[in-house]
């Protein structure tokens, strides 16, 4: 991995282990967005206006914290994947379907892919506080807290 030269003084090991656990997560969370507004626009059932406001709120987060992740990345060097082409290529999400309307099935289809998020999320804290990056380590902290809630709203609508 080529790294632009920079004035940040983190290792080159550190700024290589961040650039790509944060491009994994920037590509996901563009995915993930993405489900997000199909469902928003395409569900239909129960609970309609409540959980099409509510993804309404999550996809504006997410396009939020994507920008964070991805401009942490080009601070240390990196490039973003963050072209359609290169998402759809590199997503490690489960490609969502343009047939799903019902909106509990919804639910259950974005709260799989919240979780998968999390777990990965949650994964690239650990590697890159191992790599001495303390700082990317916070922001994915910050979001792997805000994946989990969002996961909890999501199942609520699941659980008796
Ligand atoms: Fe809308």
């Amino acid at each position: 991995m080529a790294l632009h030269a920079t004035r940040n003084d983190l290792g080159e090991n550190a700024k290589k282990v961040s650039v790509t656990v944060l491009n994994g997560t920037l590509v996901d969370l563009i995915d993930l967005t993405n489900a997000v507004r199909m469902a928003h626009w395409t569900m239909k059932g129960p609970n309609f206006i409540g959980l099409h406001e509510m993804l309404e709120r999550f996809y504006n987060e997410l396009f939020a914290v994507g920008d964070e992740v991805a401009e942490r990345l080009v601070q240390l060097g990196g490039t973003p994947d963050g072209t359609s082409q290169l998402v759809s290529e590199r997503s490690r999400l489960t490609p969502y379907s343009q047939a799903t309307t019902y909106t509990l099935d919804h639910v259950k289809e974005l709260a799989d892919r919240f979780a998968s998020l999390a777990k990965s999320v949650r994964e690239g804290i650990d590697s890159t506080d191992d790599a001495g990056d303390a700082d990317t380590a916070d922001l994915l902290t910050g979001l792997s807290r805000d994946l989990d809630k969002k996961v909890w709203m999501l199942e609520a609508h699941l659980q008796k």
